[in-house]
């Protein structure tokens, strides 16, 4: 029986952290056996706000040397650079002509960031692609007929959107996408700000003592965790809404040792923050040495360019494809019907 196939990316707007491995990364590396998965470093999504261009070259190419590094494997997956595959974004645009502003402007994350986003001068500037983005990530999603998108809490109203637009475009010019499911992975924790632990780790979170990227210096990583904000009680407890700072250490270690949140608590009782720090230092350390050693034996080879140059042409014949059908059936190809 063929493998159902699975599609996901990660955004290049800064270093991959702890956060974006734990949630996503890791998943990715463990389905690869179960699912035909293809997963892209989504470079497009990653100029929606404005970011210079040597750091965003510098955030491609970690990103991608990363996917390899935490155990992608070329053999089994497909891997590749969203802005490699032109397909992705000449679909974005016959799917923006059948989405409605309306539609756009009802995305949370769209409220949410555009008041956040400023000009190099500080003026406001709200990017065009900070509100038409959703469409883009529909048109990731529907070239590649994936029967499942892994998705987190807040990006269920984007998945949705996709949905709409596919079922729109299927009524009203015949069957061309398949409506993609959800997959939520079995292990969903949300790994939070160090500093601020009610908001959710972010890789372009502006105070760096925040999040832990795999790429941070190991020394780095230790103060970092050693300074994490947590409480006056020194009791260990998994409580987020009372405890949100030790409860997001409690799910770090939980998620990396691969044990319960109760037989984390059960191993922490009695014990202190230093101690509770110390030890998600230890396993936390532990698998940023191994994903960067792998990371800097990459870097001295030419493999990374090399299997990203077969990924994107696997996804492009695919994406060829459906788009040729998208074009047959809308009407932009004038010689097919
Ligand atoms: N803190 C997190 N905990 C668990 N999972 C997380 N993910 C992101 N942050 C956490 C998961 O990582 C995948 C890729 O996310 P993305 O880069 O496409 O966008 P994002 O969710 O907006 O990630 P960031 O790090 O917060 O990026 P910025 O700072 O650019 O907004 C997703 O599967 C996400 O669930």
């Amino acid at each position: 029986m063929s493998k159902k196939r699975m599609l996901s990316g990660i955004t290049t707007t800064g270093q991959m952290t702890l956060g974006n491995y734990i949630g996503a990364m890791r998943n990715f590396v463990s389905l690869q056996d179960e699912f035909e998965m293809f997963v892209f470093v989504a470079n497009l999504h990653g100029i929606t706000a404005p970011i210079e261009k040597e750091i965003l070259r510098k955030n491609i190419k970690n990103m991608v040397t990363l996917y390899f590094a935490c155990g992608m494997d070329p053999e089994k997956s497909t891997v590749f650079i969203q802005s490699e595959v032109l397909e992705h974004t000449q679909l974005a645009w016959i799917l923006t002509c059948n989405t409605t502003i309306g539609e756009l402007q009802r995305m949370t994350q769209f409220k949410d960031k555009s008041t956040k986003v400023k000009s190099d001068n500080g003026t406001e500037f709200i990017p065009t692609g900070l509100l038409t983005y959703p469409v883009l990530m529909a048109a990731d999603i529907l070239l590649y007929d994936p029967e499942f998108v892994p998705v987190g809490k807040d990006q269920k109203q984007h998945i949705e959107l996709a949905r709409n637009i596919a079922e729109r475009m299927n009524n009203k010019f015949g069957e061309m996408f398949t409506i993609p499911g959800e997959y939520t992975p079995k292990i969903g924790s949300k790994i939070m700000d160090l500093q601020d632990p009610t908001k959710k780790m972010s890789k372009s979170a502006t105070n760096k003592k925040g999040f832990i990227a795999l790429l941070d210096d190991i020394n780095e990583v230790k103060n970092k965790i050693k300074s994490a904000v947590t409480d006056s009680e020194n009791i260990i407890k998994y409580d987020p809404e009372t405890k949100p700072g030790v409860s997001n250490l409690l799910t770090i270690y939980s998620a990396l040792k691969n044990i319960s949140i109760e037989e984390t608590e059960k191993f922490f009782e009695g014990k202190d923050y230093g101690f509770l720090k110390e030890e998600v230092s230890i396993v936390v350390v532990e698998l940023l040495e191994k994903i960067q050693t792998r990371f800097n034996e990459l870097s001295k080879t030419d493999d990374v360019d090399n299997w990203l140059e077969q990924g994107a042409k696997k996804a492009q014949q695919i994406a060829r494809k459906k788009l040729t059908k998208v074009q047959n059936l809308t009407g932009l190809n004038y010689k097919r019907k």
